[in-house]
């Protein structure tokens, strides 16, 4: 995290402690209710104990009173919610600012005391989960002014990522007509990928890969040669070597792949259209950035291309069988690939096997 970074989260902590210090203290929620207060309380958690959409009932000072069995599953990997302060629970996946603005909407008339947005929860062993959020007043008999609040949540991780993943799979559909390597290719390399990233994930060193990196890379790595959309078919089919110029044009693809994706909104996709022909020593292309300059997920897409690559059969050579393949990958260690992530390739290159001798074309 940049220094940068660390000041505007301490900031942003500083200004969710204000709110939950500003709201009520949580023996102001324990004085008596009066007896209507708490049947009408009791109505609305018999109304919503077993539905089937996750619900919150809150207090007027927004603290969670009653969380239905649906909501605690949505929510049991990433917050306590039950007794909590609503600030408490989603104050850090909101961000202060949102948070303000929810406040300020549901204390006012106007607004119709009622809130609505997105709200993103994360942890690294759970991945992401998306969920549309709509808080509304709930008033007991004779109040003016909202004595509960309700919120409703609806799961959207699933239907986004679909609609998300739909656009660019097209993309990638569009790019196969171009490019000469067969559909099994990318999918084998969204695989090798994917089971490089679990391993790693257990690894030490490797915290930066966690369950959406995982899901991410599984999917995003057969997008790496998407940019060959742009490339001149003579160059891209041409047999024998390309001249110098036509060289140039072709490494173009990288740039082309990364501007293609630089709309998705996981900066991933980018990265691995942009760095999967970079080099760890620095030789590669189209930066000739080295080390662990290249982004990790590069690093590994990298490596399961050229497993892949000497697998099959090129116009200009063979099929190579995989103990020759290995034996290539480990040759390039710390020239061509990062030495880290030889050093476990050469772990599981059972499992890399496998899954090309279970995906062959
Ligand atoms: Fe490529
Ligand atoms: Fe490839």
């Amino acid at each position: 995290m940049s220094d940068e970074d660390a000041v505007e989260e301490a900031e942003e902590l500083e200004s969710l402690d204000e709110i939950e210090t500003s709201a009520e203290t949580p023996e102001a929620d324990l004085l008596p209710r009066d007896r209507e207060e708490d049947d009408y309380l009791q109505k609305a958690r018999a109304t919503f104990a077993s539905n089937p959409f996750p619900v919150l009932l809150l207090s007027e000072r927004m603290r969670i009173e009653f969380a239905n069995e649906a909501c605690e599953r949505l929510f049991t990997d990433y917050y306590r919610l039950s007794g909590n302060l609503f600030s408490d629970a989603f104050g850090k996946a909101l961000g202060a600012g949102v948070l303000h603005e929810l406040y300020g909407s549901v204390h006012s008339r106007e607004k119709g005391y009622s809130w609505k947005g997105l709200i993103r929860s994360k942890t690294r062993g759970s991945g992401t989960v998306l969920t549309k959020a709509y808080l509304f007043p709930l008033y007991s008999v004779g109040s003016r002014s909202p004595s509960n609040y309700i919120a409703f949540f609806d799961d959207v991780t699933t239907e986004n990522k679909n609609l998300l993943r739909s656009v660019f799979l097209s993309l990638l559909e569009a790019s196969k007509l171009k490019d000469n390597d067969t559909g099994k290719h990318i999918q084998r390399v969204n695989l090798y990928a994917r089971r490089f990233a679990e391993i790693l994930y257990d690894q030490f060193g490797y915290q930066s890969i966690d369950r959406d990196f995982i899901e991410d890379i599984g999917f995003l790595a057969s997008m790496h040669d998407v940019g060959k959309i742009g490339t001149p078919d003579d160059i891209l089919n041409k047999e024998g070597p390309l001249a110098e110029w036509e060289w140039s044009i072709m490494q173009e693809h990288t740039k082309n792949g990364a501007y293609i994706l630089s709309t998705y909104p996981n900066p991933m996709a980018r990265e691995i259209a942009l760095n999967h022909h970079e080099r760890w020593d620095g030789t590669g292309y189209p930066f000739k950035i080295e080390n662990s300059m290249i982004p990790l997920s590069a690093r590994i897409v990298s490596i399961a291309d050229v497993y892949d690559a000497l697998r099959m059969k090129r116009s200009y050579k063979e099929a190579f069988d995989h103990a020759t393949a290995i034996e290539n990958v480990k040759e390039w260690s710390g020239s061509h690939f990062d030495p880290a992530l030889v050093d476990v390739f050469e772990r599981i290159d059972g499992e890399f096997e496998k899954i090309y001798e279970e995906n062959a074309d």
